[in-house]
């Protein structure tokens, strides 16, 4: 399989918080990524901005701390350093802005990237506004967390649409701009096998799991006043459920797919408090607890969540949706589970009925897709059935010549095209925001406390409750 670049245009990324932590770990890495693909080359500029005091040479240093990696070769990361420029900014006071206003380039895109906290994305906006720096093309990119719940979400939508036009800001979750993730909609809607089955009266239900074996260490503070709902669930599951779940778009557009996610999100069912299981992983060993991570022994925050979600629609009406996701678990291992009913009748005698056909799309360690199925044991010995697995590792499929990208380089790529299909609209935030907020307040009104669970685990006893009510289990995390 050949891996095919398509070049952009030249343009001028202005990259906020250029020194932090996200910039560093994925912004800077993937932008060399692309440029040493040959995806954008050297009329492009890359300006870094933050407010510490740095000269260019000490901030390229940093770029070419955060992009070295084994097997670089030197002369492509000197071209790339090139393009790399930095000006010290004071996002909310006036130093800084005129040399921004004259380092960008007329008739160049412009992609202002706002790798910063979120109290910062109305003042950046306002005075890229106020001192002529955003034009009517420009387009404004920011990092999740998108608000801490509706009302915050509005007031930071407002304050961007101020001075941006919604077709010019681009929410990022990441989570969109993996692989498998977009893979997702071209199993669905470039093959015609999925869809007849793809509704309640074939699929018995879905399991999506996001599990993590990291801790919350080093993030605790932020991570206190999030937990996995509002951190996790709000916006990465809940973009791989509306994926899942929504009607076929009738074109490949932005606006048409957005609209089509919106209609899931606004068709679900409140959650009672009550039906969702809440973990808090307990100390072991060596490593220290959810509590002493996030610098709180009181601490009610959950850092796993696992619960039965209902999407109130034709299509799914009668096939619950479980989401779970949570921190310390056994493995790091994320997919979407499929699971079709049983056959109505068995035919063969002495046999079990089999399990139903399941189908699994992996987004991570492992990018890829098995079908789970049943078939017949081979040799002699009469009719009996085993399982098999129809298996496609895109790592395999695709070898070394088109390793999938991280989502950070796709969608960065994206905002210098100007396609806005894999960010997130603002209204549909708000409405993922309308329906997380209940959930939450839930538990503040009532004082409930997370169970606890131990690291390495698959989450606290009542995730496992939460299933065996409904007579299913979980796929297990890391067999
Ligand atoms: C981030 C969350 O958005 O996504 C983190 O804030 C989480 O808590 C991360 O660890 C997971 O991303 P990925 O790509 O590693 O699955």
């Amino acid at each position: 399989m050949v891996s095919r670049v398509i070049p952009v245009n030249a343009f001028d990324l202005v990259l906020f918080g250029a020194t932090g932590d996200l910039a560093r770990r994925k912004i800077w890495p993937g932008l060399f990524h692309r440029f040493v693909a040959g995806q954008f080359d050297a009329d492009s500029r890359l300006l870094g901005v933050s407010r510490s005091d740095l000269e260019r040479d000490a901030f390229q240093a940093k770029v070419k701390e955060a992009v070295n990696e084994p097997g670089t070769d030197p002369a492509q990361l000197e071209e790339f350093l090139k393009l790399v420029d930095y000006i010290s900014i004071d996002a909310t006071g006036e130093r800084g802005w005129d040399a921004l206003a004259a380092a960008v380039r007329p008739n160049t895109v412009r992609a202002f990237y706002l790798s910063v906290a979120p109290k910062f994305f109305g003042p950046i906006a306002r005075r890229l506004e106020k001192n002529g720096i955003a034009t009517p093309d420009s387009r404004i990119v920011v990092e999740k967390p998108f608000g801490h719940d509706l009302a915050s979400a509005k007031a930071l939508n407002t304050e961007l649409r101020e001075c941006f036009e919604e077709h010019q800001i681009y929410r990022i979750d990441h989570y969109l701009g993996k692989e498998t993730v977009q893979n997702l909609m071209a199993l669905r809607f470039a093959n015609s096998l999925f869809e007849p089955l793809w509704n309640s009266s074939q699929i018995d239900h879905v399991q999506i799991t996001v599990a993590e074996k990291l801790s919350v260490e080093g993030r605790g503070e932020y991570y206190d006043q999030s937990g996995a709902m509002r951190d996790m669930v709000q916006n990465h599951l809940m973009q791989l459920l509306c994926l899942t779940a929504m009607e076929p778009p009738s074109k490949f557009t932005p606006n048409a797919v957005r609209n089509e996610k919106l209609k899931i999100i606004e068709a679900l069912e409140p959650v009672p408090v009550d039906d969702i299981a809440r973990g808090q992983y307990r100390a072991s060993g060596e490593q220290g607890s959810y509590q002493d991570h996030a610098g709180n022994p009181d601490s009610a925050t959950e850092s796993f969540i696992a619960m039965k979600v209902e999407v109130a629609n034709w299509r799914w009406a009668g096939t619950p949706f479980y989401l779970r996701t949570g921190k310390c678990l056994r493995e790091r291992e994320s997919e979407i589970a499929v699971f079709f009913r049983n056959p109505p009748h068995m035919i063969f005698p002495g046999t079990e009925t089999p399990q139903g056909n399941v189908l699994v799309i992996r987004l991570q360690p492992d990018e890829g897709m098995t079908l789970h199925t049943t078939i017949k044991d081979p040799g002699p010995g009469g009719m009996r059935l085993t399982e098999a697995s129809l298996d496609m590792t895109f790592a395999d499929s695709l070898k070394d010549s088109a390793k999938p990208q991280d989502a950070y380089e796709r969608l960065i790529m994206d905002v210098i095209r100007g396609d806005q299909t894999l960010f997130m609209r603002g209204d549909e935030v708000e409405s993922a925001w309308a329906w997380a907020d209940p959930i939450i307040a839930g538990w503040t009104e009532r004082n409930m406390k997370p169970q606890q669970y131990d690291v390495g685990s698959a989450g606290p006893e009542d995730a496992l409750l939460l299933m065996h009510k409904d007579g299913r289990r979980w796929r297990s995390i890391g067999a």
